[in-house]
């Protein structure tokens, strides 16, 4: 029994439907996430990311393949769930009572009351001046913080999140990566999150795996994958004259907005950068294109 592997995911499948109407949500998945890693998943919309999150927590069934989490299955047995918090597309409440009560109620069910406690994550969560409103009040930011309040209060080793920064704005989106940060470096939590945003997942997590249509794309740390992007978009003024001065050493292409795309990696950035400034060209972003 491997304990220190959060998650291991083995060839694993599922199609919904039969015949013509026959979707492969998810093909031959392999995934593995260290204790105390901080993990990305990361695919555009209708890629299978619910679908693989919902199987890591035993709501549906695969077609085939394994889960195990801390090296113990997930499918039947309820046990090594009980280390594991989730939000699963948006948290749903009882309307009428406040966000605390929610979280009360919630601790009850789990087994595991302590207003103390219940305390102590309303203020982690950001939500202590507004705990006490109704929760049909609330915005989609705050019933995203107080998801995330919930999926906390069993004390779980392992929190899965997906998409937890939809719908927050960018100071919400901010305060949720620190949040998820300190859960791992302070606490030693692993974390899997999953997003359709790069920069969302760069920004956070150790490890990412990138999944289209179903399938594993790509897999590595943040750093591994930034390098592998071979186009670089640039944004300076006046263009044209950073279009001259970069098309002398690079292949370029004018996407006719405020920016440029140059056929280069990671590693060219600096001598980029320099080659606009030293030309008196202002450079507002050099980046790896998404
Ligand atoms: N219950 C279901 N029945 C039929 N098709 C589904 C069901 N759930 C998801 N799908 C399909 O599986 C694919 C993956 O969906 P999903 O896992 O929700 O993607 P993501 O979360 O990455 O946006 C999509 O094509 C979606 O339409
Ligand atoms: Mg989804």
């Amino acid at each position: 029994m491997d304990t220190t592997m959060a998650i291991r995911v083995e060839g694993l499948h599922k199609q919904f439907g039969r015949g013509k109407r026959q979707v492969k949500a998810v093909q031959n998945l392999h995934l593995a996430v260290k204790v105390g890693q901080v993990y990305g998943f990361l695919g555009p919309n209708g890629a299978g990311k619910t679908t693989t999150i919902r199987m890591l927590l035993d709501l549906i069934r695969p077609t085939s393949g394994a889960v195990t989490l801390f090296g113990q299955p997930v499918f039947g047995s309820a046990g090594v769930l009980r280390r594991v918090g989730a939000l699963v597309e948006g948290a749903t409440f009882y309307p009428y009572l406040s966000g605390r009560k929610n979280l009360e109620v919630l601790a009850r069910t789990g087994g595991y009351y302590d207003a103390k406690r219940v305390q102590a994550i309303i203020e982690q969560v950001g939500m202590a001046d507004r705990a006490d409103r109704p929760a049909k009040g609330y915005s989609t930011g705050m019933k995203q913080r107080m998801g995330l309040a919930a999926t906390l209060l069993g004390d779980p080793d392992l929190i899965i999140l997906d998409e937890p920064t939809n719908g927050l704005d960018p100071a919400g989106i901010q305060e949720m990566r620190l949040f998820i940060r300190d859960l791992a470096d302070k606490q030693g939590k692993t974390v899997f999150l999953s997003s359709h945003m790069l920069n969302e997942i760069e920004q956070v997590c150790d490890r990412v795996a990138i999944i289209n249509k179903g399938k594993l794309v790509r897999e590595g740390t943040v750093g591994d994958l930034l390098d592998e992007q071979s186009r670089l978009l640039v944004e300076a003024d006046p263009l044209d004259k950073a279009q001259a001065v970069l098309g002398a050493n690079w292949t370029l292409h004018s996407n006719g907005g405020r920016h440029l795309t140059v056929e280069a990696r990671r590693d060219a950035v600096p001598d980029i950068i320099r080659k606009l400034v030293e030309n008196q060209i202002n450079v507002y972003q050099v980046s790896p294109q998404r």
